[in-house]
């Protein structure tokens, strides 16, 4: 496991001044040009989560989409998208939240979770933590109950960890700044 998670962190790659002037950016789409790097990821989702009888997992467009759906698969649970505004053409739910640059909101089908069923959230990154604090909160008005939140990496000084109140947060690797 150790490995895997030095070929992910290696393979995610660092873009200066993107979004903006300071800011370093952390690739995590490189990933998924090497799809050992790729399975990897997965591999090691799964694991940790095989045992925890997982009903949904709901992911974050637009990258939580792209490690949500295939782990979803691996562990034959549903596979539910957390969207922006304005994709959903059903009744939906929604939730507000800030970002590293800006404010924003996801939205969610009302019906796509059940009350009771057991959901693990998962996002490529956790920075500010705003984002997966809004996807859980969106999970449990519908009566969902959160198991777990799963990120590939973390950016642990912008402290996002201390936002996820109440739920525990699984990360692969981390990336140091300031
Ligand atoms: C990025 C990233 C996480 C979120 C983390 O998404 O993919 O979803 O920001 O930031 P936070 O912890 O401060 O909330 P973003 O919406 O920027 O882009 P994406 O649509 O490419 O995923
Ligand atoms: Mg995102």
């Amino acid at each position: 496991d150790e490995e895997k998670k030095s070929l992910i962190l290696s393979s995610i790659r660092g873009v200066p001044d993107f979004p903006k002037q300071g800011i370093l950016f952390w690739d995590v789409t490189n990933i998924l040009l090497n799809p050992v790097a790729f399975q990897c990821t997965i591999d090691l989702f799964t694991k940790q989560y095989r045992d925890q009888k997982i009903d949904v997992v709901a992911g974050f467009e637009a990258r939580g989409l792209i490690f949500g759906a295939p782990l979803a698969l691996a562990l034959g649970a549903a596979f539910v998208p957390l969207r922006k505004p304005g994709k959903l053409p059903g009744a939906k739910v929604f939730e507000e939240y800030i970002t590293e640059y800006s404010t924003d909101r996801i939205e969610m089908h009302a019906d796509a979770i059940k009350a009771g069923q057991r959901v693990l959230l998962v996002d490529d990154l956790i920075a500010t933590g705003g984002t997966l604090n809004a996807g859980i909160n969106l999970v449990k008005k519908v009566g969902g109950v959160v198991v777990e939140a799963a990120c590939v990496i973390e950016l642990p000084f912008l402290k996002g960890r201390d936002k996820i109140v109440g739920t525990d947060l699984f990360v692969l690797v981390e990336k140091e700044g300031e």
